[in-house]
């Protein structure tokens, strides 16, 4: 009775042990609930109209903070991303301003001095004020309403637009585990 009780569990180990090893290995993000990953951030628009301090504060209450645009690759999967995320809209913040750093921008979400700096036409223009959004210019040329892509534009941090808060994947590990009852499968935040 106790040897055949030994050798169950042996081999239940022995079975686990090796489901263990094959399952650790598997590992995966996701982007919290009402973000999108794009590219490898996760994005999310925030539609309702704020000032640039209340939309760094709404994107913080999330755990997250207002968008950053470090580089050509990551302006093209949000200018590709933003027609789907919020139709027809011109204007969002970024977390890009110079305040307090009279004409030298920084990223307020990465603390990291703004060097790519793909500025909208007739940008940037000083003296609107000291924080960026990422702007899109329209046309009715054609007699439609035709949006251009997404570039940075200076502007009052008073005024109010919508905005764009990044949060970076979480990523996950899926573990066995075993109870008194049964094996099941955990999603583990690493
Ligand atoms: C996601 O958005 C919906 C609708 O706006 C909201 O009710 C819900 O609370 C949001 N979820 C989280 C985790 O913020
Ligand atoms: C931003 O707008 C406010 C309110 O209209 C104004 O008082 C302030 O001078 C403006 N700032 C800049 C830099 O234009
Ligand atoms: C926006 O586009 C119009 C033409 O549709 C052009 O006349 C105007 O100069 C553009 N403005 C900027 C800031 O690019
Ligand atoms: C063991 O895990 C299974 C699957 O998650 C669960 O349904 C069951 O209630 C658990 N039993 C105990 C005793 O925790």
């Amino acid at each position: 009775m106790l040897w055949s009780k030994v050798i169950s569990f042996a081999l239940v180990s022995l079975a686990l042990a090796h489901l263990q090893t094959a399952l650790q290995e598997e590992s995966f993000s996701a982007c919290p609930a009402n973000f999108t990953q794009v590219g490898e951030k996760c994005l999310m628009v925030d539609s309702m109209w704020k000032t640039w301090y209340e939309a760094d504060r709404n994107c913080r209450s999330l755990s997250a903070g207002l968008v950053s645009v470090e580089n050509s690759v990551q302006l093209k999967l949000i200018q590709d991303w933003l027609p789907i995320a919020a139709q027809y809209t011109l204007e969002f913040w970024t977390s890009g301003n110079s305040l307090g750093s009279p004409g030298k921008y920084f990223w307020q979400n990465t603390g990291s001095s703004a060097t790519y700096l793909p500025w909208a036409t007739d940008q940037p223009k000083t003296d609107a004020g000291d924080c960026l959004t990422l702007y899109a210019n329209y046309s009715m040329a054609t007699g439609e309403f035709v949006i251009d892509v997404h570039r940075l534009r200076v502007n009052n941090c008073t005024l109010w637009a919508k905005s764009i808060c990044e949060i970076e994947p979480k990523a996950y590990k899926t573990l066995v585990c075993l109870n008194s009852s049964a094996f099941y499968e955990a999603q583990i935040p690493v």
